[in-house]
């Protein structure tokens, strides 16, 4: 286990990143994103975890958005190169080969809301609370809440989130797709760790296929999209996983995964 000044990481299999900042709701400022940017280097160089959950220290809040005392203070090239910083780890937490799934406990607002949609799959406890509430404030989501949240809910859910902040409950983030599982508060944690557990029961070779390929749905266009599909799919026929997986199915056996 790796203490950061605000992050908690239990490295494992399945290895747990939790942002600990609990007085300020885990808010992220410069520091938490730099000391993740750091740790998800780490997660990536290590070919033993499989999957990586992120939650938030505390019961009130996963994230309660970007640092707002800090951005009072930024100068309006901070405040770029602060976007920017944000993107980027957003970024890097897309293209990890591994899936991560964000285990949602209470309020994931603006940059929180943001940093649970770069993760490939959202389990939110029943008190979790989704929004992007930066409207209130003078300002407009900026770690990538314009963009995902509409490939996520759709415009006129996303326009609803972000031009009227309205912050919503679990369950409707659940009706509205955002969220993939709600469970009691709790039992987030266990049940966060049972859904890695069905993750890690894949072939890792052929998840790390598809997390390339659902990703070019956000960053290609369709066309491209669909050819690089195909490409991830022809991929898969190099790996011994392919070649066991249907020979498993044809036998009638569970497959052994060599996860390459
Ligand atoms: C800094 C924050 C914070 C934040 C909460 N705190 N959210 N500090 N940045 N985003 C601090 C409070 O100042 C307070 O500190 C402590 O956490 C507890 O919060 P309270 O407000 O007292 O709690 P409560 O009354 O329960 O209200 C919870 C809340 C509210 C509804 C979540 O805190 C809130 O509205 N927070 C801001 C949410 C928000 O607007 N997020 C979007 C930020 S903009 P003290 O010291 O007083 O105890 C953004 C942009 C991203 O994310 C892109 C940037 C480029």
């Amino acid at each position: 286990m790796t203490h950061l000044e605000n992050l908690i990481f239990e490295t494992g299999e399945i290895s747990l990143l939790t942002i600990n900042r609990p007085k300020a709701l885990n808010a992220l400022n410069r520091q938490v994103i730099e000391e993740m940017t750091r740790t998800l280097r780490d997660v990536r160089d290590d070919q033993t975890i499989r999957v990586l959950i992120v939650t938030g220290a505390g019961e009130r809040a996963f994230v309660a958005g970007a640092d707002i005392a800090a951005m009072s203070e930024m100068s309006p090239i901070e405040g770029l190169e602060f976007s920017r910083l944000g993107h980027r780890l957003m970024q890097d937490i897309e293209d990890l080969p591994i899936p991560v799934i964000a285990a949602v406990n209470g309020f994931a607002l603006g940059g929180g809301l943001e940093l649970a949609m770069a993760c490939d799959l959202i389990v939110a406890g029943e008190n979790a609370r989704f929004g992007q509430p930066e409207i209130n404030l003078g300002l407009i989501p900026g770690f990538g809440g314009t963009q995902r949240l509409a490939h996520r809910v759709g415009q006129a859910r996303a326009r609803q989130l972000i031009m009227l902040g309205e912050m919503i409950d679990a369950k409707t983030a659940c009706e509205w797709g955002l969220v993939n599982k709600v469970v009691s508060s709790n039992q987030l944690l266990a049940e966060t760790r049972d859904l890695a557990a069905k993750l890690i029961a894949k072939s890792g070779f052929a998840l790390r296929q598809a997390k390339a390929a659902l990703r070019a749905s956000f960053t290609m266009e369709e066309d491209a999209g669909l050819r690089f599909e195909q490409s991830a799919f022809g991929l898969t026929f190099s790996g011994a996983d392919r070649i066991e997986g249907t020979k498993a199915f044809v036998e009638k056996r569970e497959p052994k995964w060599q996860h390459r």
